[in-house]
């Protein structure tokens, strides 16, 4: 049985992902979607072609991975597709972002990924795809956006390094790195510990339009996808100019 794995697949990136993998990207029989609630991931069902296993798993709970890791020996399917899109941030200086909150992204946005990661990847072969959503976060430190730009740099590292090491396997990983999406959660969530740390996200993208050029990254076997003209140029930047020079550009760009 060949199948895809998506984290986070009750909204935004991740929902976009089983849709758009749902049309026909590659032979699957089945998409397993895992996040929190429930009735998002079962109001899936008629919108994707290929069946669902709804998985309902809350992955800052360290029994949720093993409890994925219990269904992935019971079926031991082949994983062709790996995306991992579960994830949220807090914005807010180191006061306002509380300790429980850093907590938790770290544990969702590192531990979690590595730990899907880690189990999926027994039952991946050549060709398997892993997807791994960092953010343009991970280009540069971010001041109010502190812990979770630093939970993004750790994914992207994590996923260069882990591409390499599965070179001989054939099997690719991409460290997807979005600018602003507007139309998904993230911001709302995001606001939750103090809404104006940033007034305004010009120029963000859409989910279809980053999922799409994700996934052609992705089956072109890049290791990196800037899916847009902003994460591109970030990217460069992040490797040019010192870290003070692009944190007060973005001191500068939260208060436009
Ligand atoms: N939107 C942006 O501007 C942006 C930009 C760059 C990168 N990203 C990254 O893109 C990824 C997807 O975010 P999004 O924009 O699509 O936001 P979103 O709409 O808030 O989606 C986040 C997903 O993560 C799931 N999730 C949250 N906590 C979870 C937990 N404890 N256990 C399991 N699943 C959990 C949520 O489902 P439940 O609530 O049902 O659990 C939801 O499906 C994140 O990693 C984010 O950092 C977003």
């Amino acid at each position: 049985m060949k199948i895809a794995v998506v984290t986070g697949a009750s909204s935004g990136l991740g929902r976009e992902f089983v849709l758009q993998l749902g049309r026909g990207e590659k032979q699957l029989d089945a998409i397993w979607v895992i996040a929190r609630r429930r009735e998002r991931l079962e109001a899936l069902r008629p919108l994707c072609p290929i069946p669902l296993r709804v998985l309902p798993l809350d992955l800052t709970d360290p029994s949720a991975v093993d409890t994925l890791e219990a269904e992935l020996k019971t079926a031991a399917p082949e994983v062709e597709i790996l995306v991992n899109a579960a994830g949220f941030g807090r914005m807010g200086n180191w006061q306002a972002v509380a300790r429980r909150d850093s907590a938790a992204m770290i544990r969702l946005n590192c531990q979690a990924a590595v730990e899907v990661t880690q189990i999926c990847l027994p039952y991946m072969g050549p060709g398997s795809r892993i997807l791994e959503i960092c953010s343009t976060a991970a280009f540069q430190p971010l001041p109010y956006l502190n812990v979770y730009a630093s939970t993004k740099a750790f994914l992207y590292r994590y996923s260069l390094a882990l591409g390499w090491e599965l070179r001989s396997r054939r099997i690719t990983v991409t460290a997807v790195c979005p600018y602003w999406i507007r139309d998904t959660e993230f911001i709302p969530t995001a606001k939750q510990s103090n809404g104006q740390v940033v007034r305004h996200f010009p120029l963000a993208s859409t989910v279809r339009r980053v999922t799409a050029r994700a996934l052609c990254d992705s089956r072109r076997g890049k290791a990196v996808s800037t899916p847009g003209p902003v994460s591109t140029v970030h990217r460069a930047a992040g490797k040019c100019l010192p870290a003070s020079a692009l944190m007060a550009f973005w001191e500068d760009l939260r208060r436009i």
